[in-house]
């Protein structure tokens, strides 16, 4: 079992960190005359618009990013607008502007670089307003085009080895990643990245989900080569991440798998040339399950690691109470939330607004690889301007809900060199660093922990994005210098690794001349 030889793992994380010397030594460059197209566009096949007048769920974001929708109880069965709205609020595009060579299209979720590596499928039964098939989601104008007509729904369960969500499920979104759009600017780091952009966009899609009562789960366990197949993608090119089951129903006798020959449809190449990556398929092909039953073994559900017993002082997360929280709509915040590129120095946020971006973003994922209560990224923080908090470094006990103060001090200089020199991270009120115990997590899952690790990371910072702009505050992921950020959290952080990083803040407001 490749997924078992943890070496390839270890070696694609090594690989791939960033240090001070690893980015000036890059030989890498931007070739913009073959920047990518930012969509897959199939020229030929039949698309069925999808409809534009999204009602709102009126669901508050805070709720709609914590609060769960149990998988038992009734069917619940999203129709075609159900369905747009989701697929509009986790990829769709929210806003355009104009740069000297073309424009670029914002989506809903953040995104490294903005390019949007992540595509959406559908895999359906017979919906209202949707016969049954194999969709391909178009963001650009709003459409699926079909892929194969028919219910397919039989081979994407037994890919999940009859994961039960899947099988229950009226239809599925599947998440791909194209490494070129993104490993253009980014090269063999992207692999990392498909983790982060697909977690934001789950962030938003559980969320759409739970505000429209549809009970979702992040699946990982599937056999890869099936789900590539149905989708019929060019491995080389792009890769099947996740599944995602949208609501339920008590059906329980699927169809059997149908036939599903390769297609080989046309698409619109991405660039004029395509460099590979050979580092991004070692990881990807070392991470796949082969077997049903290297899928049905995988969501044996790990028990959570107990937490450390505390060593500093202790501040107690203090969030707004109910009356307190906004009640602006997910998809108004979705709407209003882009990344803040510059932050206010001076300005500060109050302890309530970081308890409750941390509350709220941390009750835990739905998720195939999780136990309740269970999770893989530990979070830890620098304030530098948070009130009644002393600026400094602190670990947070997610379950006594506490942060622990691990270094007093003023750490603006040192938390935007982390952030790979940049200026965010030094500007903003707090830096939240998800760091992991990668030794841990390869031994227990296997190379694909490697994914779930990241994707987790990703999906929990895309919450802390909504719970963040919620509260009409701003917020940035970022990237980062791998050791030196263990190097400054140790010793309570030695031997794990650093995964995702996110500044929070306030926006500097221009000033009107
Ligand atoms: C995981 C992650 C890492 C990011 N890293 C950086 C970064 O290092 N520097 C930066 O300026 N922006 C960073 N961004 C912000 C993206 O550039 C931004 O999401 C993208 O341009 C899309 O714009 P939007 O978030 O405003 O919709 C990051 C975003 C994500 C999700």
């Amino acid at each position: 079992m490749k997924n078992r030889e943890l070496q390839t793992a270890w070696k694609y994380h090594e690989g791939t960190k960033h240090s001070y010397r690893s980015v000036r030594s890059s030989t890498h460059f931007l070739d913009w005359a073959n920047r990518p197209q930012p969509f897959k566009i199939y020229p030929a096949i039949e698309t069925i618009a999808l409809p534009r007048d999204l009602l709102q769920t009126g669901v508050a974001a805070l709720a709609a990013i914590s609060e769960r929708v149990p998988l038992t109880g009734g069917d619940a069965v999203p129709d075609l607008r159900e369905l747009a709205r989701i697929l509009f609020f986790s990829a769709g595009i929210t806003r355009q502007r104009k740069y000297p060579g073309g424009e670029i299209y914002f989506r809903a979720a953040a995104c490294t670089g903005a390019l949007y590596e992540i595509e959406l499928y559908v895999v359906a039964g017979d919906l209202k307003g949707l016969d049954s098939g194999v969709y391909h989601f178009n963001p650009a104008n709003l459409s699926l085009g079909l892929l194969r007509k028919g219910d397919f729904r039989g081979n994407l369960a037994q890919a999940a080895a009859m994961e039960h969500a899947v099988a229950h499920a009226p239809a599925t979104i599947a998440c791909t990643g194209t490494y070129w759009r993104n490993a253009w600017k980014y090269a063999a780091r992207t692999y990392r990245h498909f983790g982060w952009d697909n977690g934001t966009v789950l962030a938003n899609m559980l969320a759409v989900a739970a505000a429209s009562g549809l009970a979702t789960e992040i699946t990982l366990g599937f056999v890869d080569a099936e789900v590539n197949r149905l989708l019929d993608l060019d491995t080389r090119r792009e890769v099947a991440l996740c599944l995602v089951p949208i609501g339920r129903t008590a059906e329980s006798l699927l169809p059997v798998p149908a036939e599903a020959p390769a297609l080989g449809l046309e698409t619109i190449p991405l660039s004029k040339r395509e460099m590979e990556f050979p580092a991004m398929l070692e990881i990807h092909d070392a991470s796949s399950l082969a077997s049903e039953e290297e899928a049905a073994q995988w969501r044996e559900r790990r028990p959570a690691v107990p937490p450390p017993a505390s060593a500093g002082e202790v501040v107690r997360l203090q969030p707004l109470s109910q009356e307190e929280q906004p009640a602006d709509t997910i998809e108004e915040v979705i709407l209003r939330r882009g990344s803040t590129r510059t932050f206010d120095p001076a300005a500060s946020i109050t302890l309530a607004q970081l308890s409750t971006i941390l509350d709220r973003a941390t009750r835990g994922l739905p998720a195939d690889f999780l136990a309740p209560g269970a999770h893989l990224n530990d979070i830890y923080l620098i304030a530098h301007a948070v009130e009644g908090v002393a600026p400094g470094a602190y670990y947070f006990q997610r379950e006594r809900k506490t942060l622990e103060l691990l270094k007093q001090g003023k750490f603006r200089a040192e938390a935007g060199r982390l952030g790979l020199e940049q200026q965010l991270p030094a500007d903003a009120c707090a830096d939240v660093f998800f760091l992991a115990d990668l030794k841990r997590i390869l031994e227990e899952y296997g190379n694909r922990g490697y994914r779930a690790v990241q994707l987790e990371a990703g999906a929990i910072g895309g919450r802390m994005y909504l719970a963040a702009y919620a509260q009409h505050l701003g917020a940035s992921g970022l990237t980062f210098f791998d050791d030196e950020v263990i190097e400054f959290f140790s010793p309570h952080a030695e031997g794990k690794s650093a995964i995702f990083l996110l500044a929070i803040g306030k926006a500097l407001k221009r000033k009107a001349l």
